[in-house]
């Protein structure tokens, strides 16, 4: 999808920019992250909020980052370098490779998951009174099989990187979402048709605000920037492979509105299952992959639907994995000037290394719990990642934008090409007042409520 012209890759229409930034953002964040989340924290109420957020704070934000790669035409440390020349605002973009560094190290660890359960959900689905929490709590608790699952999707997103192929994924990803989609579609009708479904509709659909702490509106947004690959800069970096007359608003726009249309369906997907079945929805990170077994063993040819459902997971995770390794590979590449392949490798190792003991924060550091938190070890990593480096990254490019490179700027490089609709005054005040306000009540609260209360 990318060709050269003046130096440096462009993609060779919107179409490209669409979905590799949609490809980043639709992955385990909105299948795996989103349904517990939301049964983590009350349902429906959640879901307002996460769809506020994303109003307000989420497509603002991507609008944002894409404008200051496609303005500087480089990565995240350069294009704060570059539009800021001789001031520390680089910083923010160095803060985002190494958010990406983080985020990348536990994603392998539950992508990993995805691909296990290829098989798993065979056994899963064909043994008759299998009790399929303890199938998953089989799974992470042991040492080796984990990792080994790790290491070969690391290789998968390292050598797709390495070879600097873009063009393969995203036909893959192509034909291969819309599948995911469908079956997600199937999965919502074999859910709520299921006895019992009803009250886990009412669950999803019946907002109730009287739980909502911090904890709650931080979780939202956590949430909001996870999905949306927000706030360490791939959409800068993807947005730097635009060329000058590619518009952004609606692009942008049908990517937060795919990414968000699938988080919604794969709720549909599982919480009438939850109720159904009689599992707790705020059974945490292991839901989807004791819920849909669960699912899949009650359907007409469940084992050939749980086997292409893992499949098209563990899909949806390399492109939005490889999206992770990009971002921290390329600050090597136009930064440091090491070779593309060189770049993956190392990196991918590294990062590889570092979320081992996500990994066997389920055997091995299952002691293990971050004061206040109270969760096992991956999800820490993701909480410090989420919950804090995100929402500072897109807080920092905010107050870039608005008050130091000039907000008039940014709206005329919005708006240069030619598209259905344009950004204005709503969008300067969105970014100068609405969400660094947001953000940081939201993180005051939410920390407040997490380690104080
Ligand atoms: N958006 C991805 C998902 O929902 O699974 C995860 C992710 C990718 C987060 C890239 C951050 C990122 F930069």
């Amino acid at each position: 999808m990318i060709n050269s012209s003046k130096g440096r890759e462009h993609w060779a229409n919107r179409v490209g920019f669409i979905l590799a930034a949609a490809g980043s953002a639709v992955g385990l964040g909105n299948i795996w992250r989103f349904p517990y989340m939301t049964g983590e924290h009350g349902g429906a109420a959640f879901i307002v909020i996460y769809l506020i957020a994303i109003l307000l704070i989420g497509y603002p934000l991507v609008v944002n980052e894409t404008i200051l790669g496609r303005a500087s035409q480089k990565s995240p440390v350069g294009a704060f370098k570059a539009l800021a020349p001789n001031s520390p605002w680089w910083l923010v973009g160095a803060l985002g490779v190494f958010t990406g560094f983080v985020i990348l190290s536990y994603y392998i660890v539950v992508a990993g998951w995805s691909f296990a359960y290829i098989y798993k959900v065979i056994i899963a689905t064909t043994t008759q009174g299998i009790d399929h929490a303890q199938v998953f709590k089989g799974h992470i608790t042991s040492v080796w099989e984990p990792i080994i699952w790790q290491a070969v999707f690391m290789l998968f997103t390292i050598s797709i990187i390495a070879s600097g192929v873009v063009n393969g994924i995203q036909r893959w990803s192509t034909i291969l979402m819309p599948i995911l989609f469908l079956l997600l579609i199937v999965l919502i009708i074999r859910g709520i048709s299921l006895p019992g479904a009803g009250a886990g509709l009412t669950y999803y659909l019946k907002p109730d605000f009287s739980e909502v702490t911090g904890r709650t509106l931080l979780g939202a947004i956590s949430q909001a920037f996870f999905s949306l690959s927000l706030g360490m800069g791939v959409f800068i970096t993807y947005g730097s492979y635009l060329k000058r007359k590619d518009e952004i608003p609606v692009s942008t726009a049908t990517i937060v509105g795919l990414d968000t249309i699938v988080a919604l369906l794969a709720g549909f997907a599982i919480f009438p299952a939850v109720f159904a079945l009689g599992f707790a929805p705020g059974a945490g990170p292991g839901l989807v992959f004791i819920t849909l077994p669960a699912v899949f063993a009650q359907m007409p040819f469940g084992l050939i639907f749980g086997v292409l459902f893992f499949v098209l997971l563990g899909i949806a995770a390399l492109t939005s994995a490889i999206s992770l390794l990009e971002v921290v590979s390329a600050w090597l590449i136009d930064e440091k000037g090491w070779e593309r392949k060189k770049a993956a490798v190392l990196m991918g190792l590294v990062i590889f290394v570092v979320g081992i003991p996500a990994s066997l924060g389920y055997s091995v550091f299952s002691d293990f719990s971050f004061p206040g938190l109270k969760t096992d070890l991956l999800d820490t990593y993701d909480w410090f990642a989420n919950s804090i480096f995100l929402p500072l990254g897109g807080l920092l490019s905010a107050i870039f934008v608005g008050y130091v490179w000039g907000a008039k700027k940014a709206v005329n490089e919005a708006n240069r090409g030619s598209s259905l609709f344009t950004i204005g005054k709503v969008w300067v005040f969105l970014i100068r007042y609405v969400v660094p306000v947001m953000i940081v009540v939201i993180m005051a609260a939410g920390i407040y409520d997490t380690f104080i209360k």
